[in-house]
């Protein structure tokens, strides 16, 4: 038996097997939940439940009102050191636990460091060999973080093991190591870090032991080497974090620095059953938490818990405040990722991190990209940032045109005119397609007129070329009356557009073009009997006499002439060019006084400067004189036409040279004598002795009666 060389494991034995003993049959029992009571830390360490603080190690009911550990994770939490030294809680009654780690089911705790050493006194080899009994309890030595570690220059040693069942005939587990150093200086031999053998062995230890027990092997001692390395040390630790240093086969540093302890881990799991049979005890089932699973020890039977992925918390427990929780990953950046242009949001469980909008990718991998590359981007924002300026420049324009439009509107009298609504105001759009070179037909001194089709009719649409010198009203009172003439020899104002500068004004279409033209056009002579001359003079002479006559609005022409008489398809003559034609400056020759045309000037109207109907009649008599003369009248040819005419007719009582030969037949020369002499008193200087418009009309209307008889 290896026991009688062992001088604490004994006394150890006998305690476990009577506490153990008692224990055990509790484990398949149900597992109820701690009371809130429990103390939770022991010194610096945290003691979360399975785990809990037990008075003595035979006792797993913690303090006075209730139950705090799991059947068999009970920690004693004792003071060592006299006169208040440190808390430290003590697993399996002696071994100090210095941490436990629920999410990896382990618990870390301390070992002693057994020896065997020369005492240079006895001139003996002394040896001192622990043990460490886990059995029956729910810790494992972990066999992926621990090895037996065996340091010395002449030393083997070896660990003895087993899975924890007793009586089964001795020992399953045995191995060993051994640590030599040869040369002739032993400690230039030995070197910092690696534990190979040289000075320090490390062996690796099976799954599922949870006891072992120390022997050195008398064979190898250190008497030879004993001013060099007098002692040997072995122990089963944690060897993640163990670097071999030369000084610890030379020297008592390894067994001083903690204590005469090294750390090992410890591999812990509930019950002795899979997770599959726990799950169907619902009462022992230690997986309580919502949100925990369940995993298989990989050390041995038994299982742990652990909280689903995305939460955390302790498995172990019922109560949702301390039981397994939502981690909410956005609050822990450095842990979950998500940047490089990623949204965090939390959800149970876990975490959603698209990329922002209009990135593409994966933001938790880093790869969110822009859409658009920097170039296609920079491109739509260039032609944006342009489009943009294009349409505000636009609009500004539009703003502007339309304010341009409204001030013409109000400038010409557009507000006045729409109280009135007398006659349509055409918007400058609806003109527009009139007003191009195609339509043109002619230019006077109003302006330029164009011809064209508005609402089913045809027009004569006048533009002036100046723009208009007229106060608002002024314009839009011309403009109502001329709406007001309405007479079958007048020609007709349809409407008029004021949303330009100068406004436009839209007259009715009078197809065979003006009297002058007719009568003067020497490439294309229309034939025009006396009968038509004198219907001519009589309509138009009828046109004027109505716009005299009327009463509360008398309206002068003011530019009588030929070429102010337009004549219809069957040769009705329609007065044209009045009222506005003298309000709207003609040629720069005209002074604001005298508008006109000099040839049909009434010569009393020049002296005075004061229009009257008179001078209507004065201009009626040139254009009968270019009726029945067929002959231009010029008054740069200093009035010739007029002057002879008047002189022949004072001395010969007849002017029958001045006849146009086309009418002067014989038969008519009565008629047209009658006709001159109506015209010489028109033309007459004495302004009492014309007679008026109507008087002329009424004399025009017999000569025309008698001329058909
Ligand atoms: C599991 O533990 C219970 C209670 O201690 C015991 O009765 C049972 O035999 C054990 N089963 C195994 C397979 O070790
Ligand atoms: C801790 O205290 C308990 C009783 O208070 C005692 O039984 C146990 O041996 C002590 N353990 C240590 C390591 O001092
Ligand atoms: C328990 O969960 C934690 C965190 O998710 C993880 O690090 C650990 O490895 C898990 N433990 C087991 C035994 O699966
Ligand atoms: C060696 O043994 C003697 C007698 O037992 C003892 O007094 C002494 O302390 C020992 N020396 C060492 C270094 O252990
Ligand atoms: C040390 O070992 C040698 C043989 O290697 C042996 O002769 C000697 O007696 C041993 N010394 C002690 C103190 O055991
Ligand atoms: C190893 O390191 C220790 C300090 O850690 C030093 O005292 C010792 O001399 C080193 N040994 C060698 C061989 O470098
Ligand atoms: C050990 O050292 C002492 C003196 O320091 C010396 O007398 C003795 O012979 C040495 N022993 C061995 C084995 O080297
Ligand atoms: C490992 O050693 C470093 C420093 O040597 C220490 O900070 C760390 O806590 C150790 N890790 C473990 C698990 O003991
Ligand atoms: C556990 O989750 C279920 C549904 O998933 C719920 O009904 C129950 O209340 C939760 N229990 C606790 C303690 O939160």
């Amino acid at each position: 038996m290896p026991f009688n060389r062992l001088a604490a494991v004994p006394v150890l034995l006998l305690w476990l097997v009577s506490v153990l003993a008692a224990r055990f049959p509790l484990l398949g029992a149900a597992s109820p939940q701690p009371s809130s009571k429990c103390q939770r830390k022991c010194g610096s360490v945290d003691i979360p439940y399975p785990f809990g603080i037990v008075h003595s190690p035979d006792d797993d009911e913690g303090d006075d009102d209730g139950h705090c550990a799991m059947n068999g994770f009970g920690l004693t939490c004792n003071e060592t050191g006299t006169n208040g030294g440190r808390h430290r809680p003590f697993a399996a009654g002696n071994v100090e636990v210095v941490g436990v780690s629920l999410q990896q089911g382990q618990a870390r705790m301390l070992n002693d460091i057994s020896d065997y050493c020369y005492n240079t006194t006895t001139r003996e080899m002394v040896r001192d060999e622990w043990s460490l009994d886990f059995a029956g309890t729910p810790y494992m030595f972990s066999d992926t973080t621990n090895k037996f570690t065996v340091i010395g220059c002449q030393t083997l040693a070896y660990i003895n093991g087993d899975d924890g069942d007793y009586g089964d005939g001795g020992d399953k587990y045995m191995s060993g190591c051994v640590a030599m150093c040869r040369g002739d200086d032993v400690r230039t031999t030995l070197s910092n870090g690696s534990c190979s053998g040289i000075g320090c062995c490390q062996t690796a230890i099976p799954k599922g032991l949870q006891y072992y027990y120390v022997e050195f092997d008398s064979g190898f001692n250190t008497t030879e080497i004993h001013n060099v390395s007098r002692c040997s040390y072995a122990v089963l630790m944690d060897s993640s974090n163990f670097t071999f240093s030369t000084t610890y086969a030379t020297s008592p540093a390894f067994i001083n620095n903690n204590g005469g302890q090294a750390p090992f881990v410890m591999d812990w799991a509930i019950g002795n059953e899979t997770c599959d049979v726990a799950r169907k005890k619902p009462v022992s089932y230690a997986c309580v938490s919502n949100n925990s699973e369940c995993f298989n020890s990989l050390n041995g039977p038994g299982y742990i818990c652990n909280c689903s992925k995305g939460f955390h918390g302790n498995p172990y427990l019922q109560d949702p405040e301390h039981g397994c929780k939502d981690i909410d990953e956005c609050k822990l950046p450095h842990l979950y990722r998500c940047t490089n242009g990623g949204v965090c949001r939390n959800r149970l469980g876990g975490y959603d991190c698209p990329c922002k909008f209009r990135l593409k990718g994966h933001a938790k991998g880093g790869t969110c990209i822009d859409h658009f590359p920097l170039a296609a981007k920079v491109a739509v924002c260039t032609i944006g940032g342009i489009l943009l300026m294009v349409i505000i420049s636009f609009l500004v324009i539009l703003h502007k045109e339309k304010k341009k439009t409204e001030e013409f509107f109000k400038k010409n009298g557009g507000p006045t005119l729409e109280k009135a609504i007398v006659i349509k105001l055409f918007k400058k759009d609806e003109l527009k397609p009139i007003l191009k070179k195609s339509n043109f037909i002619g230019k006077g001194c109003f302006g330029e007129v164009y011809k064209g089709i508005l609402d089913n009719k045809l027009v004569a649409v006048k533009k002036p070329i100046n723009g208009s010198v007229l106060e608002s009203d002024q314009f839009a009172n011309e403009v109502i009356i001329q709406s007001q003439v309405i007479h079958k020899n007048i020609v007709r104002l349809i409407g008029c557009c004021l949303e330009v500068d100068a406004p436009m004004l839209v007259y009715e279409f009078i197809s065979q073009g003006s009297l002058h033209d007719i009568l003067h056009n020497s490439n294309n002579k229309v034939a025009l009997n006396l009968d038509a001359r004198l219907s001519i003079a009589a309509h138009s002479a009828d046109g004027l006499a109505y716009m005299h006559s009327k009463t509360n609005t008398r309206i002068l022409h003011g530019d009588v002439k030929t070429a102010n008489i337009l004549l219809d398809d069957n040769f009705i003559p329609k007065i044209s060019d009045f009222g506005i034609s003298r309000l709207i400056a003609c040629d720069k020759e005209h002074t604001a006084s005298i508008i006109g045309d000099r040839n049909y000037m009434d010569p009393v109207y020049l002296q005075e400067g004061l229009l009257t109907e008179k001078s209507d009649v004065y201009s009626f008599g040139v254009v009968i004189l270019e009726l029945i003369s067929r002959e231009r009248a010029m008054h740069s040819d200093n009035n010739k036409l007029v002057k002879n005419f008047l002189e022949a007719h004072k001395k010969q009582k007849k002017a029958t040279q001045f006849f146009d030969k086309e009418i002067a037949i014989t038969n008519d020369l009565e008629i047209l004598e009658n006709l001159a002499s109506i015209a010489v008193e028109c033309l007459s200087l004495d302004v009492d002795q014309r007679p008026t418009m109507m008087e002329v009309a009424e004399r025009l209307l017999i000569l025309s009666r008698s001329c058909k008889l």
